[in-house]
């Protein structure tokens, strides 16, 4: 199959190829989306047979349920059981945006959509295109990232191609995306949320809109023995081809610790990576270092980590070193893909 690449401006939106999006969606083809937090693979969230396509072209366990894209809070009734009032208060504080809702779904959508499940996970996404898009394909896109499975996010559609190139018709290139990490997940079918997957908008800012949430303990620590509840966050994911070790503790430590393994590791032939920040990539003597943003400036480390995890696959090294970034906002979710990408190898220093 011919993958075609098609830019749209956010500011000036492409009606025309927006619709010709729309028109392959209905037919049950699949095109790759940009979101404000990375590139979804859409097909219509309401055919049982776009949802086995979707699986297929990422190579995705079928038992990894998908989220439902919409672009009206009216929409949310099709496809729900009942709102509960915590959805239309997250909703209304946080749509369109980074934020899925877990609800009980209606027979309206598919299982193959759900991964068989009963409950189904919904988000109203902010980026411009991605909801004429959504709109255009009739309101209900089932949209995982758009990466083969195991692979990092894209969060460029450069990205996207190198994964999806030949397996879908279209990809719709709207630039980098803004935000760079997948959306924070948060079920309401338990009696008290809980939050399955860590993201831009965090435990405090739900805790404010709904008062007191739990956090899933199957995402926090790796020998926990806990399954997490999104089935999605038990595979290691967001794997670079490198082995990644981070390396956490004082700075001027963490950067003596990774110059001497790196130093090592050259020193036998091998090739490193080092994940710095502009203000430590100068320190590191061998390897070759890629500074993923200021170290306070937790928005570029957030949108820059999927881009250079894919770097160092392109550079073919063998092991990646990464300090590490507990920011204090959205650190939790950027220590959570890196933890998993690193299958939770951690030297503390
Ligand atoms: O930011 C995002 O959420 C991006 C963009 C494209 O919207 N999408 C995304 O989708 O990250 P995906 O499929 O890569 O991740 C969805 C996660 C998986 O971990 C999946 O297991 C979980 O959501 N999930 C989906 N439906 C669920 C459900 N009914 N119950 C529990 N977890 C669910
Ligand atoms: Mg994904």
């Amino acid at each position: 199959m011919k993958t075609e690449i098609v830019k749209i401006d956010s500011e000036q939106i492409d009606e025309t190829e927006i619709k010709k999006a729309g028109e392959i969606i209905k037919k049950g083809g699949l095109v790759a989306f940009p979101t404000e937090t990375v590139y979804g693979l859409g097909g219509d969230a309401l055919q049982a047979d776009s949802s086995r396509k979707i699986y297929a072209a990422k190579g995705r366990p079928s038992d990894n349920p998908l989220i439902v894209h919409i672009a009206e809070f009216d929409d949310l009734k099709k496809i729900v059981k009942e709102i509960p009032k915590e959805a239309k208060l997250l909703a209304d504080a946080f749509w369109p945006g980074p934020l899925t809702l877990i609800l009980n779904k209606n027979e309206r959508v598919p299982y193959e959509t759900t991964g068989g499940m009963d409950t189904v996970a919904v988000r109203m996404p902010s980026h411009p295109v991605a909801l004429a898009f959504i709109r255009a394909g009739g309101g209900f896109i089932a949209g995982p990232s758009a990466n083969t499975s195991g692979k990092p996010s894209p969060t460029l559609a450069e990205h996207v191609a190198l994964d999806l190139d030949g397996k879908i018709p279209m990809i719709i290139d709207g630039g980098e995306v803004g935000i760079g990490i997948e959306s924070t997940i948060v079920d309401l079918t338990e009696e008290v949320p809980m939050i399955l997957r860590p993201g831009y908008i965090t435990p405090e800012m739900i805790e404010q809109v709904i008062g007191t949430v739990k956090i899933d303990p199957g995402i926090i620590a790796s020998d926990s023995g806990e399954k997490p509840k999104a089935p999605g966050m038990k595979y290691k994911h967001y794997a670079p081809k490198a082995d990644l070790t981070l390396v956490d503790g004082e700075p001027e430590k963490v950067i003596a610790k990774i110059n001497e393994l790196t130093e090592e590791l050259t020193a036998q032939g091998r090739k490193v990576g080092i994940i710095a920040t502009n203000e430590t990539e100068e320190c590191y003597k061998t390897g070759e270092v890629l500074s993923i943003g200021a170290r306070d400036d937790e928005d570029a480390i957030a949108r820059h980590l999927y881009r250079i995890l894919r770097e160092f696959d392109d550079m073919d090294v063998e092991k990646i070193y990464s300090e590490s970034f507990a920011t204090p906002r959205i650190g939790q979710a950027i220590m959570n893909r890196l933890l998993k990408a690193a299958g939770h190898q951690v030297i503390h220093v």
